[in-house]
């Protein structure tokens, strides 16, 4: 079986992990401290090197996006930290914020120095009570001590981090609608461009990192981006490091572990005790419901010999490591990185209804194709389930689905129409027989 490792999670499990005293047992710190008499291209080279893929979905990476800050003349430049987490299926953020809260400061710490910033953000959703709790306390533990505050380190660089709490709104975690909610505004996505390293928060140079891809910044510069870097299966495609995994749904033993980057579906699921009730698996999401779901009998096609994905051309995705580009090859996404497993039995209908729902809930209503195709989208769903659907709306389904892809202002739509469109293919047969019957072949719980 797989083994975890510990680097990011090395305090997990450890009694009271979220204080300084532990924290700092475990060499807490002590990155920061290097990094502030460090060059800031210097540091900015080793998380080029360490290869962190960011870890909120986009798979960006980190150091090139810290590169694109400039000192603007009469502005200072923020750092804000993406700690939404709303996608659902998602669960590995507030994991660190609860157990190793001082890991996201240093982590903050670094990144501020590195990118010119002198203030940082943590965006959390509301109910994440504990999560901002400890957060707030590790920041206080830190002020206390000096590691924040005027001098950090007897270094005339000023550093504060702040918890901003968000309301909840799933299209918040989307990085430039975070930041209108920040600055006390609606939580409406921005055109891009100008990006946020150009005008962010307050209309200063920011960069919005993921809150695991900022605790990641802390070992990729105490092991060098590098070394970093190696631990992973896929270093040689630029995805490096160690990562947060997740895995719910229908398995024996929902839980969130850190592996070198590049485990595979199969062995996610055996970490996780195998399906539940030793059923056998319908299909997989890899990485929150915005990632159009893979079914065991995929396979994943390289586009030719030369390409770096090559090795794995032919292979069941589900043995294929998972990285953000070998499932970009899959025809789908890393995403978060949390998989939701769906066990045989359960109803597709009822899965993409659920789906559905939870997309036109959250849309933000501002992209006309976005607002008005998921509500037609979850009402013609809502009709198939209930026996009165025909197969002409199946198609019509996927029309609309096809024309949110790619025409609103930012990734919502394209999250929103793709799991979709891919139900819809993968599950056509299901589908057909609902409408036909009039009701599911299969058990309608998706628990
Ligand atoms: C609708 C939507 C929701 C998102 N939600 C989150 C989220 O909850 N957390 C997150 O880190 N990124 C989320 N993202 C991605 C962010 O826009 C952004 O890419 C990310 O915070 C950048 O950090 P990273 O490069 O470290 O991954 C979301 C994107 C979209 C389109």
């Amino acid at each position: 079986m797989i083994e975890p490792i510990r680097i990011l999670t090395k305090n997990y499990g450890v009694a009271d992990s979220w204080t300084l005293p532990v924290y700092e047992k475990s060499g807490g710190y002590q990155t920061a401290r290097k990094a502030l008499s460090m060059e800031k291209a210097a540091i900015i080279d080793e998380v080029k090197k360490a290869n962190i893929r960011g870890r909120g979905g986009a798979g960006f990476p980190m150091g090139v996006k810290w590169s694109f800050m400039r000192p603007h003349p009469t502005k200072p430049a923020y750092l804000v930290i993406n700690a939404d987490e709303g996608e659902p299926g998602t669960h590995k953020d507030r994991t660190l914020m609860e157990l190793d809260p001082h890991s996201v400061v240093e982590g903050c710490m670094i990144g501020m120095y590195a990118i010119g910033a002198h203030a940082a953000y943590i965006y959390v959703r509301d109910e994440l009570h504990l999560s901002k709790k400890r957060l707030w306390d590790a920041i206080h533990e830190a002020r206390a001590k000096g590691y924040l505050g005027d001098r950090p380190f007897g270094k005339d660089y000023p550093l504060q981090v702040y918890v901003h709490t968000g309301g909840g709104a799933y299209i918040c975690g989307e990085e430039t609608s975070l930041l209108n909610s920040l600055e006390g505004r609606r939580g409406e996505p921005r055109f891009k461009p100008p990006f946020p390293a150009q005008v962010g928060a307050f209309g200063c140079p920011t960069t919005v990192n993921n809150l695991e891809s900022i605790a990641a910044a802390v070992p990729a510069l105490s092991m060098g981006g590098e070394e970093f870097s190696k631990l992973s299966k896929l270093h040689a495609l630029g995805d490096g490091g160690s990562r947060l995994y997740g895995v719910n749904g229908h398995v024996e033993k929902g839980l969130v572990v850190e592996l070198p980057v590049g485990p595979t579906i199969h062995e996610l699921i055996e970490l996780a005790g195998g399906v539940s009730g030793g059923r056998k698996i319908k299909g997989v999401i890899p990485g929150g419901s915005s990632c159009p779901i893979l079914l065991p009998d995929e396979v994943l096609h390289a586009p030719d010999e030369k390409s770096p994905l090559h090795p794995w051309h032919g292979k069941k995705v589900f043995d294929v490591p998972m990285g953000v580009d070998t499932m970009r090859a899959a025809g789908t996404m890393l995403g978060t990185c949390c998989l939701t497993v769906i066990a045989e039995g359960t109803c597709m209908v009822r899965a993409t209804a659920n789906v559905a729902r939870f997309y036109r809930h959250e849309s933000c209503g501002q992209c006309t194709p976005c607002r008005e195709g998921t509500g037609w989208i979850h009402r013609i769903l809502e009709k198939i389930e209930a026996g009165q659907g025909s197969i002409e709306e199946l198609d019509q389904l996927s029309d609309i689905a096809s024309n949110i892809m790619g025409n609103t202002i930012c990734a919502f739509g394209d999250g929103a129409a793709s799991p979709i469109l891919g139900f819809l293919r993968k599950f056509r047969g299901e589908f057909e027989e609902y409408i036909r019957t009039g009701k599911s072949p299969n058990n309608r719980s998706i628990l």
